[in-house]
């Protein structure tokens, strides 16, 4: 399986500036590696603009930060995974800690929107993760399992890894500057793949799990050949193109 190498721009960057940064991105890195696969998570306003950029080019996709689970209706500012997907995306992001942090998103909400997507045809990168009270009171497979549990609880039982991916993203690593060590990383990702072999016995062993929080062009390749670490989730340093592009090659 490629390693997905994901960038997160959060609420960042005009139509003008992600049009800039996405296709020098795109022709820095030029002919995409055969085991790598980039995706940008752009806000909303700016996915159409960018779809144009990355269509046709293999190995790169635009994706949304978050998606509503219905097909329309009186959603007053949400989205739906058909207009997702008519502005060029082919992934979304489930269940980013700062929507679970700020918008008081739950762990059953962010299953409902999981399986809404995947049905929809949307590849879905569902983010889970403990804050740092959860992990040091010891309830580390506690919250991950609540999250990964209900977060999947609607997907389809045979449903292909091509598909789906899970970011671990420990939420005092994220934007702090401090890394998860290795130890942390590959003790955590082994937890979730256990989870998710639990999950989806035929399938979970593929199924790739992404680390993110506080991954730069310096330390992405230490954490890139970690076990069960099958592509990273970078935010604050992929706006910069020359620092994700890094990052992607790592
Ligand atoms: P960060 O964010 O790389 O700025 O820590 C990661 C994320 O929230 O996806």
């Amino acid at each position: 399986m490629k390693k997905l190498m994901a960038a997160n721009w959060k609420m960042h960057k005009t139509q003008a500036e992600a049009k800039e940064s996405l296709s020098s991105l795109v022709a820095s890195i030029g002919a995409m590696p055969e085991d790598r696969e980039v995706v940008v998570f752009a806000p909303y306003t700016v996915l159409a603009a960018c779809g144009p950029l990355v269509a046709g080019k293999s190995g790169f996709a635009i994706g949304g930060q978050n998606v509503y689970p219905e097909d329309h209706g009186a959603f007053t500012g949400e989205i739906s995974p058909a207009m997702l997907r008519d502005a060029g995306c082919a992934y979304v992001l489930t269940g980013h800690s700062e929507r679970r942090a700020l918008l008081h998103e739950g762990s059953d909400f962010v299953g409902k929107k999981t399986a809404f997507a995947l049905g929809q045809g949307l590849k879905v990168t569902m983010c889970i993760g403990e804050t740092l009270a959860e992990r040091e009171s010891g309830k580390l497979e506690s919250v991950l399992g609540e999250q990964l549990t209900k977060g999947l609880a609607l997907v389809d039982d045979a449903v292909s890894p091509d598909v789906l991916s899970i970011a671990y993203e420990p939420v005092w690593a994220i934007g702090t500057g401090k890394v998860a060590g290795p130890a942390e990383i590959l003790d955590t990702h082994a937890l979730v793949r256990k989870l998710l072999v639990a999950r989806f016995p035929k399938q979970g062993s593929a199924i790739r799990i992404l680390y993110g929080g506080s991954v730069k062009p310096d330390n992405a390749s230490e954490i890139i050949t970690l076990d069960n670490v099958d592509g990273v989730l970078v935010g604050g340093a992929s706006l910069d193109a020359a620092s994700m592009r890094k990052i992607a090659l790592a």
